[in-house]
């Protein structure tokens, strides 16, 4: 059907899949060429990020098994700075840092995670150019939990058994509703 009021520049969103769907759990694939065909799907996924309040969201978690993530924190502070990092790869990491994490594909569950507090990291920008940067704080925990997504591993693999446990009982419970 076709509607008159039809709103040209309504964005189009991915879906994000949740907890369960099997892309979640493969193992990305490098990406060996970035072009216009990624550029605009990084555009279409950093709308669909924000339109989900996410501070960060990986190309798996859109259904695509490829390396590279966007993440935007400085959103919070009202003045979005999108980043998006291709084949992104940990150099060095120390320190150690505990935050509450929550992630887009198990919608209303969050739990401390223990991360590396400091990271030194390399990875290609949009233009194809390679990029090196010290991160740390929230930066280097959302770091860690987007990279964690490209190897098919999720926060809630990290808790330790017994709050594990206790996740599965409450994915059961309210997990899958969306
Ligand atoms: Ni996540």
């Amino acid at each position: 059907m076709k509607s008159e009021s039809v709103d040209n520049k309504e964005k189009e969103l991915l879906k994000i899949l949740i907890l369960g769907d099997p892309v979640l759990r493969q193992k990305s694939t490098p990406v060996e060429n970035i072009d216009g065909e990624l550029v605009e799907f990084i555009k279409k996924m950093a709308d669909t990020m924000y339109q989900a309040k996410g501070l960060g969201l990986a190309a798996n978690q859109v259904g695509v098994a490829k390396r590279f993530f966007i993440m935007d924190l400085a959103q919070r502070e009202g003045s979005p700075k999108l980043e998006v990092f291709i084949n992104p790869e940990i150099v060095e990491a120390e320190g150690e840092t505990t935050y509450e994490e929550g992630c887009l594909s198990i919608p209303g569950y969050a739990a401390k995670v223990k991360r590396h507090a400091r990271l030194f990291i390399k990875a290609y920008d949009l233009d194809g150019n390679p990029f090196e940067r010290e991160l740390e704080g929230l930066a280097a925990i959302a770091f860690q939990h987007e990279l964690d997504h490209l190897d098919g591993i999720l926060f809630v693999d990290r808790l330790s058994p017994l709050k594990k446990a206790l996740f599965k009982k409450w994915w059961k419970k309210h997990g899958k509703k969306k």
